[in-house]
């Protein structure tokens, strides 16, 4: 262990988004010495990604909001998979955490009376979203950090973990790398957090970085942790479809929220014969009443359908787009510019205005948008405790979108935000908790830890081997084919069969070079997490033989009562994945009534 340098804490926080940094704070505030480890750099995060806003039932803009209704909306549109506890959590605390947020520091926009201004967003019942302009996330990680750095947490960035070390069966800590001088690094903890965000990059088009490889999802599956939930992928129905440099950069779903409409190439506004039946009361039937919600009275009229949950959206995308009708470049055409006036868009949507402008020449306020859906969210993720976010590991913890259940078969925009800060407060609380009740962490076994550095430093002693690159490529084409919006059983075996060959590819992965800034490198170790995640998603996509949510079997059309709340639950058992099916608590008698008669 001579290269390894040592570091002890009691909390240690892997992941610096927004989850990561809350959590770090939270551990902080409750008295441990606490290390928060970035992929990156400080700052850089998807939370970014979440651009049009935290949903909070603060009620600052429509009285009759209250967590019953977001609860509601939730659960609706999750599909009725969430963890039911989860989910009221969140609704309950959320608006606690914006404003506790702008107590910090977060410069919300402002209602004409002085108070949080909240935007409409897909599938939330009222305007829910409290923003900054379309750069909430951005927002929201500068006071985080900023307030992470006051409280004494100590930052290590441009580190991976490859390892998180469990001692008589508790989480003691992880193994990880400095990217810039391949330097390895023990830290010790008494207890660990997972806040590694999502699985994006197993696909080719997505709105995730390149540090979204699933990590945390790979850690907490190796160290024995059970995950939930894998079949379901968000795919945001808005992306950038062009220039092909760009295509799956985000478009925030602030756009529609500021009154945007969907047309296919024939100019249609197909988003009404979309209407899924659960629906259909709370949704206008004419473009007339949709446009009069837009910029007339909210209460009075019905919302557009624009604004139904994502997973209808992209789905209906997808279909306009093989049907014939979509758009030179293969998406459909969101078009801001002939319902609102320019100045409200360049105010509202900022970064949209310049993102287009500057990416793809194109005027929003002028031009129509063309666009089609991105992989964007796993719903999936570790199982966690609803009260104090732990994991089946003692001792491993995990918030934000590493953590499963919540969001059930499909998220609502804007719950992202809000959940990152309810959850990942409570797990920085209950890991500084058990920290302290855990006294000093454990001695970490150096055979596990020897192991641990050799296989990581294994492609460098085959500098002729397979080519990382191509085994990563060869994975997010078959991800991105077989494994996306629409599945089969047939194409799933096919993925499972490739992501079986592409293991064996990987295990022969060679490197040339020095251990210092080698991406090279740093992909062949991706590939461990990039492919259990993709196996964990096709493993659980095989078995849910039925559609709800974000995962749609073209061989399983419709939704089967006998599938709903069941969950699909992975784990490892030696070296084999393992997947069984698991009944999710019951509802509580009166929540389900609030389900399903309202608020
Ligand atoms: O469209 C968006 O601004 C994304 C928000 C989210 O994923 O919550």
């Amino acid at each position: 262990m001579g290269d390894v340098r040592s570091y002890e804490h009691d909390v240690l926080v892997i992941g610096a988004g927004g989850a990561g940094l809350r959590a770090a704070i939270e551990a902080a505030a409750h008295g441990a010495k606490v290390a928060l480890i970035c992929k990156s750099l400080l700052g850089k995060a998807h939370t970014v990604m979440a651009e049009g806003g935290a949903a909070a039932a603060l009620g600052t803009v429509v009285d009759q909001d209250n967590w019953r209704v977001h609860f509601r909306d939730t659960m609706r549109g999750g599909k009725m998979h969430n963890n039911w506890r989860m989910a009221q959590i969140h609704a309950q605390e959320a608006p606690d955490r914006i404003r506790e947020l702008e107590a910090w520091g977060a410069l919300f926009d402002r209602t004409a009376d002085g108070r949080i201004n909240q935007r409409p967003f897909g599938g939330h019942t009222y305007q829910r979203l409290a923003h900054v302009g379309d750069r909430t996330g951005l927002e929201m990680i500068r006071v985080l950090q900023d307030k992470a750095v006051h409280a004494g947490v100590e930052v290590h960035m441009e580190c991976t973990v490859i390892k998180v070390l469990v001692v008589d069966e508790r989480a003691a800590g992880a193994l990880g790398y400095f990217r810039e001088t391949g330097r390895f690094a023990l830290f010790r903890a008494g207890a660990v957090v997972l806040a590694t965000g999502g699985i994006g990059k197993a696909w080719q088009v997505t709105s995730n970085s390149w540090e979204y490889t699933g990590d945390g999802h790979y850690l907490a599956y190796d160290a024995g942790a059970e995950l939930i939930d894998m079949e379901f992928v968000q795919f945001h129905p808005t992306a950038m479809v062009w220039p092909p440099s760009v295509r799956g950069i985000l478009v925030t779903e602030g756009v529609r929220g500021e009154g945007g409409v969907l047309r296919n190439s024939q100019g249609e506004r197909f988003m009404f014969r979309y209407m899924p039946e659960m629906f259909k009361g709370d949704f206008a039937a004419t473009e007339q009443e949709a446009d009069a919600w837009v910029t007339g009275d909210r209460m009075k009229n019905r919302r557009p359908p624009e604004l139904l949950t994502r997973d209808v959206v992209s789905k209906a995308i997808v279909k306009e787009i093989e049907d014939g009708r979509g758009t030179p470049h293969g998406g459909v055409f969101l078009d801001i510019a002939s319902k609102r006036p320019a100045d409200f868009i360049k105010q509202k949507l900022p970064s949209m205005y310049h993102q287009f402008k500057e990416l793809a020449d194109v005027d929003i306020t002028k031009d129509p948008m063309e666009i089609g859906p991105t992989t964007h969210y796993v719903m999936g993720g570790v199982k966690v405790d609803a009260e104090s976010q732990m994991s089946t590991v003692p001792g491993l913890f995990a918030a934000g979108e590493v953590a499963g259940g919540m969001h059930g078969a499909n998220r609502l925009g804007g719950n992202s935000l809000s959940d990152l800060l309810v959850f990942g407060r409570r797990a920085g609380q209950h890991a500084a908790e058990l920290a302290k009740r855990r006294g000093r962490p454990p001695a970490s076994p150096r055979a596990a830890v020897d192991a641990a550095v050799q296989g990581a430093l294994a492609p460098f002693e085959r500098p002729t081997g397979e080519n990382p690159f191509a085994v990563q490529a060869a994975l997010q084409d078959v991800m991105q084919r077989k494994a996306g919006i629409v599945r089969d059983r047939s194409g799933l075996e096919q993925t499972l069969a490739e992501l079986e060959r592409l293991t064996e590819r990987a295990r022969h992965v060679g490197i040339a070079g020095s251990r210092e800034y080698n991406p090279g490198w740093h992909t062949a170790l991706d590939l461990r997490s990039l492919l259990a995640v993709s196996e964990m998603t096709a493993r659980a996509a095989l078995e849910r033989t039925e559609s709800r949510g974000a995962h749609t079997r073209g061989d399983h059309p419709d939704s089967d009562p006998k599938q709903e709340r069941r969950q699909v639950v992975v784990r490892r058992d030696a070296d084999r994945m393992t997947v069984r099916w698991e009944a999710q608590p019951e509802l509580p008698a009166d929540l389900a009534k609030l389900i399903k008669e309202g608020a």
